[in-house]
């Protein structure tokens, strides 16, 4: 069946809680490609080609050129942050791209204001911005939060928005009842109630407005009873949590391998140093300890000790971030694998990546949000379980376990587009080749 897909006709509005270094390095590396300064590597929607048919068909169109897409003209940049600064001082501070890259661009950047935030330093400790939202309840501020949504869409004459939220992660909370229905959701936030986190206020404020709602940070946000709920009764494509990027990469792509072999692991040590505001926020425990139970289930589901005890039953599996200013947004990364093999004979694999956080989060942020854009305008609503490939901790279906593997979100991300444009899905048997030739002789 091929879905009804409404066109990517007018502009996109792309807005973002959080004018950090993620989203000032998406915006401006947009601006910057848009004027042919640079390429948008890294991306699947604008460098990724997907291949159609068989084999012998070759034809492997880019995935923009395949899914009607918003291109990258077509897009306005916005968003709200504690801090002041535009986006130009922002990228600025952030120290991820050039000066001479950011001059080039400089009134773009400079336009982009950040609109007041509702913040609350209960959840963010290690931050003291002043451009806050104040009003007598969460309602209020999701209604103020509603009213930015619609006037931006109105003053950058957006036919479409989408919001990613790219703002610093929030403390660690788990599930109470106040998240578990739409009704006892709204009577916290007429009440005040404490677990009712600001991302999930800016998150509700998006469902409202139908807007589709993307979570780059751990914080439970969207991944609560009562949001999904409202995103299916309201129509509208949510997705989360946490931006794969860096080591938890790595681990999707090793940790695949190393089980596919059925070689064994015992420990997986990892350690990071980072020197953004990022790792700032993070050094504070109970920040910290949101990422870590993100970053920790990545190896668990991969490696899966329940139906292999003898191979990963004694995994131990340790993260460890530690905030290092020196080296800004170049954040480092060490692992020390522990594997065996053959008759239990041990080995050892050692990963440093001297990676750069915010370059290899920008191009998902702008996958994000032009897919969930697409998702929107194919009439597909709740959890967008086909975007796992780019989120650390992926939002599942109540009682579904996520799939960490990337290759398996590849596969199943691909698989949805085709199945979106009514092409052939592509299950990888190959026996028909052969089968014919055999057939043929
Ligand atoms: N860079 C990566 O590789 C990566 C990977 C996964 C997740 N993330 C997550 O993405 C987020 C952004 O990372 P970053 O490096 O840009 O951090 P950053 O600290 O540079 O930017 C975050 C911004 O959010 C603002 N902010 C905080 N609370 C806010 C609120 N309630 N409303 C509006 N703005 C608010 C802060 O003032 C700051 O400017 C973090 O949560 C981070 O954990 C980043």
């Amino acid at each position: 069946m091929e879905y009804q897909i409404k066109n990517a006709e007018g502009k996109l509005g792309i807005l973002i809680p959080g004018l950090g270094a993620v989203a000032t390095t998406v915006i401006a590396g947009v601006e910057a490609i848009k004027k042919g300064l640079s390429q948008p590597v890294g991306s699947l929607t604008q460098m990724g080609n997907i291949r159609l048919g068989k084999r012998t068909e070759n034809r492997y169109p880019l995935i923009k050129d395949f899914v009607p897409l918003a291109g990258l003209n077509e897009i306005a940049f916005g968003g709200w942050d504690v801090y002041e600064d535009n986006v130009y001082q922002s990228a600025m501070n952030a120290k991820v791209l050039e000066p001479t890259l950011l001059m080039a661009i400089k009134p773009e950047l400079e336009a982009i204001k950040p609109m007041k935030a509702v913040f609350d330093r209960d959840y963010v400790k290690n931050l003291d911005g002043t451009n806050i939202k104040q009003a007598a309840t969460k309602m209020d501020l999701a209604n103020a939060l509603m009213e930015d949504i619609a006037n931006f869409k109105k003053e950058n004459n957006c036919t479409r928005v989408v919001i990613v939220w790219c703002a610093s992660t929030e403390k660690y909370i788990e599930e109470g009842a106040v998240h578990q229905t739409i009704e006892a959701f709204e009577e916290g936030l007429r009440n005040n109630d404490v677990n009712i986190a600001p991302s999930m206020i800016y998150a509700y404020a998006a469902l409202k407005s139908d807007v589709p709602f993307a979570n780059g940070a751990p914080n439970l946000t969207v991944d609560i009873p009562a949001l999904v709920s409202l995103s299916k009764e309201l129509n509208v494509p949510i997705a989360g949590k946490d931006f794969k990027t860096g080591q938890t990469l790595m681990k999707t792509i090793v940790a695949p391998g190393l089980q596919a072999r059925a070689l064994g692991v015992r420990g997986w040590f990892s350690s990071n140093i980072l020197g953004n505001r990022d790792g700032l926020v993070l050094d504070d425990p109970d920040n910290f300890k949101t990422k870590e139970v993100s970053k920790l289930s990545v190896l668990e589901e991969i490696l899966n000790a329940d139906i292999n005890p003898e191979l990963y039953g004694d995994l131990y599996h340790k993260v460890r971030i530690n905030y290092y200013p020196p080296h800004g947004d170049n954040k480092e990364s060490w692992d020390n694998i522990d594997i065996f093999g053959w008759l239990g004979y041990q080995m050892q694999i050692k990963i440093n990546f001297l990676c750069r956080d915010s370059i290899l989060a920008a191009p998902i942020v702008l996958d994000l949000a032009l897919f969930m854009d697409l998702a929107h305008r194919a009439n597909m609503s709740g959890i967008q379980e086909w975007l796992s490939f780019y989120f650390k901790a992926p939002q599942t279906a109540e009682g579904l376990k996520a799939e960490h593997d990337i290759f398996k979100q590849l596969i199943k991300l691909q698989n949805t587009l085709r199945h979106m444009m009514g092409e052939d899905l592509i299950t990888h048997l190959g026996l028909d080749y052969y089968q014919e030739l055999v057939e043929s002789l």
